[in-house]
């Protein structure tokens, strides 16, 4: 009898230490930057060792077919995308956590915003994105098809033709064509309320509900232009000189998304890393990224757990 009551309550508390963290810590959703997919390695291996050292899990959430779409599908249609696969998803019903690369976090942000009845996002840690626009296009090598999509963007990004056809022109914000970019561009200008006449304060109250904003720049970043983009800073209206940081913005002074309700309840943390774009160590990235990633009750849970089990089976 005794042994097997013991072992009874054995298997009830490896149950819990098993089924237990599993079941209370928040997964996490990748969203990559452009040119890339999630069937890449080097994106695989980031979400697994991000799931590895935080102990939650983790999704890379793809776009269509990847690579292709997130050149070529505008990032409004990308952002639904995503927000039905999210809504979809029964693992994020209790809520999770975003990691963006680059362009993902405009993805990630227009789901955050626009994405009506999706489950709710708690922490939002992006690195290297260009979340007050970037200045110029981004690289993505020699390729037929890069070249031409420079060229198309460099000569045509208000246009209607590579609005509709082009992902980043989506948030291509020159500094010197302001007019025709918050008249033509279709997603930037929508996603940070900077439109006189179309604010919405959906996007604002949605996006203020967020637990953390961790917003990692990389100092030698040289893809966004300028990288300061990636705290919410950019170049006055008119003249590329000189960089405005983020709390002198009107984008955070009249808080048209909720940036300076966030910061001034010490929930932005402005993080600097050494590196190019996306280059994070893997010290950064554990210090940095993983933490916004554990569930802190997780090991209290587990004890408490295990002592309420054990207690109840004693009185048998
Ligand atoms: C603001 O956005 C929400 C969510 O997308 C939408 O339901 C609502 O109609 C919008 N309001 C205005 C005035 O456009
Ligand atoms: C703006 O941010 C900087 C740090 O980036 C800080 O030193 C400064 O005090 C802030 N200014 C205001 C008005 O909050």
């Amino acid at each position: 009898m005794a042994p097997a009551l013991s072992f009874t309550a054995f298997c009830v508390m490896a149950f819990f230490l098993v089924a237990l963290p599993s079941s209370r810590s928040l997964p996490f959703i990748v969203l990559h930057g452009i040119g890339d997919q999630c069937v890449n390695r080097g994106l695989k291996k980031f979400t697994e060792e991000l799931s590895e050292y935080s102990g939650a899990e983790g999704f890379c959430i793809e776009v269509g077919d990847g690579s292709w779409d997130s050149w070529f599908m505008p990032l409004e249609e990308q952002a639904a995308v995503v927000c039905e696969k999210v809504q979809k998803m029964e693992e994020l019903r209790k809520g999770y956590n975003i990691v963006g690369l680059s362009q993902g976090n405009l993805i990630g942000r227009g789901v955050v915003e626009f994405c009506d009845g999706g489950p709710q996002v708690k922490n939002f840690i992006s690195l290297g994105g260009p979340h007050a626009g970037t200045a110029s296009v981004p690289l993505c090598g020699t390729g037929p098809w890069c070249i031409i999509a420079d060229n198309l963007i460099k000569a045509h990004i208000y246009s209607d033709y590579v609005q509709a056809h082009l992902a980043p022109s989506g948030y291509l914000k020159l500094p010197n064509d302001i007019p025709r970019y918050l008249e033509k561009c279709r997603f930037l200008p929508k996603l940070n309320n900077e439109l006189q006449d179309e604010k919405n304060s959906t996007y604002k109250q949605r996006f203020t509900s967020l637990q953390n904003l961790v917003l990692i720049m990389f100092e030698h970043d040289t893809v966004l232009i300028p990288r300061e983009t990636s705290w919410f800073g950019y170049y006055p209206d008119g003249a590329f000189t000189p960089i405005v940081p983020a709390n002198q913005t009107q984008l955070y002074t009249e808080d048209w998304i909720g940036l300076r309700t966030l910061d001034e309840a010490g929930r932005v943390k402005f993080i600097s890393v050494p590196g190019n774009h996306l280059g994070i160590s893997n010290d950064d990235l554990k210090r940095h990224v993983v933490p916004y990633l554990e569930d802190k009750r997780r090991l209290n849970t587990r004890v408490q757990g295990m002592r309420g089990r054990a207690r109840a089976i004693s009185t048998f």
